[in-house]
């Protein structure tokens, strides 16, 4: 009879925990996956990146048929909004996509178990099903626990009127003042969802900028064009308390009049989530910002444990967890594995999306890093002209001695798209001069990133 039920137990079903637990299986472990949801896919899948997507889509559909068709010579009539059935859509969306992950996870005999688990020990768990605990052991364990919204001091969160990402994805009639707090991703990305349906949305940051993460330059840019499309911004603004007062929702914010909408959305960051696992009873400390802790290896204090995602240090973004994932377990089994940090890229999905992957301007004058900048407007770009997507630019920032590229900062059409080949380069190491002569279609966007490579040698052709 084996040792252990398992040679790695996930515990985590989010993009992090089933990407390592397929690539597990691949490299030939036996392996289990625990999850509390019922739909497998983690907050990304269930109520994060991919419903905020379809409704991006949807809600940019609506603007487009009311705004933009007619420049085409398409011309409506009246545009009506069907809330109902782009819920309807965004949650086939999800479900398809979770069975998906179920398949998948059938299909490499990964066993799944419900529940939640708590780690009872190196190489236990016990999971609390509807049906009783279950006791489990594997040799290795993986933590892919992800994170949840971080709560606010004095803000009341009601799970209706004031809440979440969760609850702005599922609004049942468009709020007529929604009060955004946070100007990160999730309050751009769903900022801009409702106000595209019609709402009057109200963006309360407490930096004086917008995208903290974000190259301040673009970020700027950003701001303009979210403003020119009717978002309204109180920057410098520190929200101190929100709570219900019949229907109406009251914000307070450090020496401002409190501000009344129909609706609160909090988006201030997020935190590890790492409650009921046990991590204490086995000797794990939380490090100050309550992430657990990892070294070589993704291992953590403990032998036999492992922690990846957004539980871990580092961007909170799906595809970051993704890498640990494979990473950790490739390591596990083969001893080599490798995610590059300095390549990861990030997408806002607004319109236009900002993208990015490398150094910010800032970091590099931190670093005291000398770099030289191509920057290469949407404008001179054909395709950006025929579909009428002119706004927007990329930026690429090379070291001023190797040419190495450091950093690649798009905001305009598809820059999600266009980032990839960014990502690409700097993971091989590319130099501006490489991406400058790869061959781009034309006519396509992207061949404004390869003019902005040129521009950094002041040899861009276009403009
Ligand atoms: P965030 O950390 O990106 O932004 C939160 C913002 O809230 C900051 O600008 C901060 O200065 C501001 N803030 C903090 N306290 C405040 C207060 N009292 N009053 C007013 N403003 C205050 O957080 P967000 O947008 O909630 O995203 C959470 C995580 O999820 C991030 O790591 C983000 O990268 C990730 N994410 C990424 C997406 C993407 O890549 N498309 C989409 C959604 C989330």
């Amino acid at each position: 009879m084996a040792e252990y039920d398992f040679d790695l137990l996930v515990i985590g079903g989010g993009p992090g925990g089933y990407t390592a637990a397929i690539r597990a299986a691949q490299l030939g472990l036996h392996v289990g996956c625990i999850e509390r949801e019922a739909a497998l896919g983690g907050t990304c899948l269930r109520v994060g990146c991919i419903p905020s997507k379809a409704l991006l889509e949807s809600s940019h559909h609506y603007e487009a048929a009311g705004r933009e068709m007619a420049a085409h010579g398409v011309v409506t009539s009246t545009v009506q909004l069907d809330l109902a059935t782009m819920m309807h859509r965004k949650q086939k969306a999800v479900k398809t996509l979770a069975g998906g992950i179920a398949h998948l996870l059938k299909k490499n005999k990964i066993t799944r178990y419900l529940g939640h688990g708590r780690i009872d020990g190196p190489g236990r768990v016990v999971v609390t099903t509807t049906e009783g605990d279950v006791a489990l052991g594997a040799k290795t364990l993986l933590i892919a626990t992800g994170s949840e919204v971080a709560a606010l001091r004095g803000v009341e969160l009601d799970g209706d009127r004031i809440g979440t990402s969760t609850e702005a994805l599922s609004y049942p009639e468009v709020p007529r003042r929604l009060i955004v707090i946070g100007a990160g991703a999730i309050g751009l990305e769903l900022g801009s969802v409702w106000r595209r349906l019609g709402a009057e949305v109200v963006v309360l940051e407490y930096l004086d900028r917008i995208l903290p993460e974000n190259d301040a330059e673009v970020a700027a840019e950003a701001q303009k064009v979210f403003t020119s499309q009717g978002i309204l911004f109180q920057l410098g603004t520190r929200v101190v308390a929100a709570r219900t007062d019949g229907q109406r929702c009251v914000v307070v914010s450090d020496g401002a009049e409190p501000i009344e909408a129909d609706r609160v959305l909090l988006c201030v960051g997020r935190r590890p989530c790492t409650d009921g696992l046990g991590l204490e009873g086995v000797g794990i400390q939380l490090d100050e910002r309550g992430r657990i802790p990892v070294g070589e290896g993704f291992r953590t204090a403990v032998p036999g444990i492992l922690a990846i995602g957004d539980c871990i240090a580092g961007p909170m973004l799906a595809h970051k967890a993704q890498e640990e994932g494979v990473a950790a377990v490739e390591m596990l089994v083969t001893g080599y594995g490798h995610v590059n940090y300095d390549a990861i890229p990030s997408v806002v999905y607004t319109e236009p999306e900002i993208a990015a992957v490398g150094k910010t301007e800032e970091q590099l004058k931190q670093q005291g890093i000398n770099y030289r900048k191509g920057v290469f407007p949407y404008m001179a770009n054909g395709r950006a002209v025929v579909l009428g997507h002119t706004w927007g630019r990329v930026k690429v920032l090379a070291d001023a001695v190797t040419d190495r590229i450091l950093g690649v900062h798009i905001i305009g059409h598809h820059a999600g798209d266009l980032i990839a080949e960014a990502a690409v380069a700097i993971e091989f190491g590319a130099s501006s001069e490489d991406l400058g002569r790869a061959i781009h279609a034309h006519p396509t966007l992207a061949e404004c990133v390869k003019e902005a490579a040129l521009a950094v040698d002041n040899r861009a052709t276009y403009i």
